[in-house]
């Protein structure tokens, strides 16, 4: 059993982990230890509580000690206004203007398998996995209950936690604020790692020690963001990549949200994680509900590279969904870096010809094929094709690219809407602004108001007419601006505050329409590359345009940092051309494929450009790529050095029971008399030999002298050298 209830205990068991909570004679409901898996022995002699001055008493504990003070003791799920000082779960509007809740106990339930959210991404269990728990909170005085779900997927190595708030009083209440998750720890210095950046810059890795006072990293721009990501991990200070005990918690949202950390009073740390409450607020008329999302932990005493490969199960094998899930996703070709708007059908046919000769197996026809689009100012909302450009209908081009032997792909940005559109002509109360005031552009565009229920009805028409219409076998569905002048004419005054997280209900609506109208259609979701990067997502659409930055040195950091919670089979990854678009910097061929093929791979150049020597070298990468997929895409991935090591960047992909291992080593620097870098190769056989082909040539070595000596790294020649080294294993050391 991996949950195991006790009256009022609550013991909650995964492979490496356990969880622990207990009601009180208060009902409190107590958080009593998440760590390293344990017993199921009531854990509450840990709580130890003084009587700690101006931190007051409830009311009935009060009238016998000064010692029981819910601002000192440890909670699953604390409330604002009722003596819990420091950051709280959930803050309330009640009808006579207070701002109070105190959540009290009432008993708890076991249900069988993963529980799911309607409306909102999950994960899910696979036949026989899985197991909820939910335990009921309530108000007396509003009426409000709260039901903590928690779900446990004990081979995984995960618990989910998610949150259903019921009005069950006479009058409507308000949310200000209701958090998914909310986590105390008694005792123990943190470090938290949080994943921060800019547009084609994201997911720098910033590890700084939890201090006294709140931090936080959060989102108000309506989407996940490329400046901080809804995925952080909590560890040891002395917590290593291999070694230590660390918490990571992923967010499975692709809106607003605020992951807040408080050091408190008596050094105690606690986490709450949720949609953002600044733009929030939301209306429970008697008997309405609200789900809220949910947050996906994982504990690991193998410190951070030991969460990160739960993350990656954990996503890869139950949170995306549908046919391309476990199937080889094909290596695609995208005109994007190619011609930008400036192309004809003709020109489109000759770079997925070229690109077919090559290997590829996917053409993907990105912005400025509909409407008027032929610069970024104009067009978005008008999904009808520009047959003048194209020469042809899109169905004939669909066509004439499958004749290649290639699949046919199609980028769209449904959520975006032009002023100089039909649709904003016809309809501008679709857009998102507020009546008024002159909104803020960005990219020259507008939000289209994916609140709404016309509105999602009329994309779902639009996306699924053009995909029934043409062959179309990709989508790329991108969105390129965050969110402000937050407002739907659809909402009446009271409401708007519901407006972004109804927009993210809508858009989930929307995927999840459109996925099941079209369950062969690949889908890749895209927020100007990283924006929208998020566990969210993930549940829609099984890969992410990792960053618009295609420079293969600037994505050593992007996706290095993106590893750290999400599997590398989901980061859209490209081989570009250089000099690099973006940075002007000049890599080798082979350092971009290195790169690229640790994500979901594709090229995203003029292959008119290339000699016939380069054409050769992608060929042979396509073939080395397609050999070692499973290694990469399925195997255990190990950061072996990070980016900011003085030489290289340099990784592992491990076949889970330790025959083959692929090392890959990019140079960000050469020197003269250059010093050899080593790494110590993890996730392979102690007992086995393995022979090791580095690239200069093949030696033999044990697994173990490979994990406690390392491997050398061969000296780069030229700047920016990649090594891609393999390690197969041929039999056992025992038998010498
Ligand atoms: C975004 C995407 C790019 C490309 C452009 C097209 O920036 O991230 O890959 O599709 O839009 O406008």
């Amino acid at each position: 059993m991996s949950i195991v209830i006790d009256k009022n205990l609550f013991t909650l068991h995964t492979r490496g982990a356990t969880y622990q909570m207990k009601a009180d004679q208060w009902g409190t409901l107590l958080h009593l230890y998440y760590g390293e898996r344990t017993d199921s022995s009531d854990k509450s002699y840990f709580v130890q509580q003084n009587d700690v001055g101006f931190s007051g008493n409830p009311y009935e504990a009060g009238q016998t000690t000064r010692r029981y003070s819910l601002d000192t003791l440890p909670q699953e799920y604390s409330c604002f206004g009722t003596g819990d000082y420091r950051i709280t779960a959930m803050r309330v509007q009640n009808p006579d203007g207070s701002q109070a809740a105190g959540l009290r106990f009432r008993s708890g339930e076991l249900l069988p398998g993963k529980y799911a959210i309607p409306g909102l991404p999950a994960l899910y269990a696979q036949e026989g996995q899985g197991e909820t728990l939910v335990l009921h909170m309530e108000d007396h005085v509003s009426g409000l209950e709260v039901e903590l779900y928690y779900g446990v997927l004990e081979d995984l190595d995960i618990i989910t936690r998610a949150v259903r708030i019921i009005n069950r009083g006479t009058e409507a209440v308000t949310l200000e604020k209701a958090a998914s998750v909310q986590l105390d720890w008694q005792w123990g210095a943190f470090d938290w790692l949080s994943l921060y950046g800019r547009h084609s810059m994201e997911q720098n890795v910033q590890r700084t020690p939890v201090r006294h006072g709140v931090q936080s990293v959060g989102s108000v721009r309506g989407i996940s963001s490329h400046q901080y990501s809804p995925f952080l991990m909590l560890c040891e200070p002395n917590a290593t990549e291999n070694s230590g005990s660390c918490y990571g918690f992923s967010f499975v949202y692709s809106g607003e949200f605020l992951m807040e950390l408080e050091k408190d009073q008596l050094e105690q740390t606690r986490l709450i994680c949720g949609i953002h409450p600044d733009n929030f607020s939301w209306r429970l008329e008697p008997g309405d509900s609200l789900w809220l999302p949910e947050t996906v932990m994982a504990f690991s005493a193998q410190g951070i590279g030991g969460v990160s490969r739960i993350f990656h199960r954990a996503l890869r094998e139950n949170l995306c969904r549908g046919v391309w899930k476990d199937k080889r996703r094909p290596i695609l070709i995208n005109n994007w870096e190619a011609t930008y708007f400036d192309f004809t059908g003709d020109q489109l046919v000759s770079i997925a010809q070229a690109g077919a000769e090559m290997g590829a197996e996917l053409f993907v026809l990105d912005d400025g094929w509909f409407g008027k689009r032929d610069e970024d100012i104009s067009g978005l909302g008008d999904w009808v094709p520009n047959e003048e450009k194209l020469g042809c209908t899109l169905k004939e081009l669909g066509e004439r690219i499958q004749a290649l032997g290639l699949d046919f792909g199609l980028w769209l940005e449904p959520e975006g809407i032009s002023e100089d559109s039909e649709l904003y002509r016809n309809h501008p109360d679709w857009a998102v602004e507020i009546p008024g005031r002159k909104p803020c552009l960005s990219r020259s565009q507008l939000v289209l108001d994916f609140s709404r229920s016309d509105v999602q009805d009329y994309i779902i028409g639009a996306v699924s007419k053009i995909l029934s219409g043409a062959p179309v076998s990709y989508v790329k569905w991108d969105f390129n601006r965050a969110i402000c002048d937050k407002f739907s004419h659809a909402l009446p005054a009271g409401r708007q505050g519901e407006f972004a997280h109804r927009y993210v209900l809508g858009l989930y609506r929307v995927l999840e329409e459109l996925t099941s109208r079209f369950p062969e259609v690949l889908f890749e979701s895209c927020g100007g590359g990283g924006g929208r990067f998020d566990a969210g997502m993930l549940y829609y659409t099984p890969q992410i345009w990792g960053s618009d930055t295609t420079d293969a040195i600037e994505r050593l950091s992007i996706q290095y940092g993106a590893s750290l919670g999400f599997p590398i089979s989901c980061i859209g990854s490209h081989v570009a051309a250089v000099p690099s678009h973006q940075t002007g910097r000049i890599t080798p061929l082979n350092t971009r494929g290195s790169v690229a093929m640790f994500g979901a791979f594709g090229y995203e150049l003029d292959p008119g450009s290339l000699s016939s020597e380069e054409k050769a070298a992608i060929r042979a990468q396509i073939t080395f790529y397609k050999e070692h997929y499973d290694l990469i895409h399925h195997g255990d991935y190990y950061r072996l050095t990070a980016p900011d090591h003085p030489n290289c960047t340099a990784w592992e992909a491990a076949v889970p029971d330790g025959g083959t291992a692929l090392v890959t080593a990019v140079y960000h620097r050469v020197s003269p008399n250059p010093i050899p870098v080593r790494v110590r190769v993890q996730g392979l056989r102690d007992n086995l030999w393995y022979e090791v082909s580095d690239g200069t040539g093949v030696y033999r070595a044990s697994g173990a002298s490979l994990r406690q000596c390392g491997l050398v790294i061969p000296a780069a020649k030229e700047e920016y050298q990649a090594w891609q080294m393999l390690l197969r294993s041929g039999g056992s050391c025992d038998e010498d």
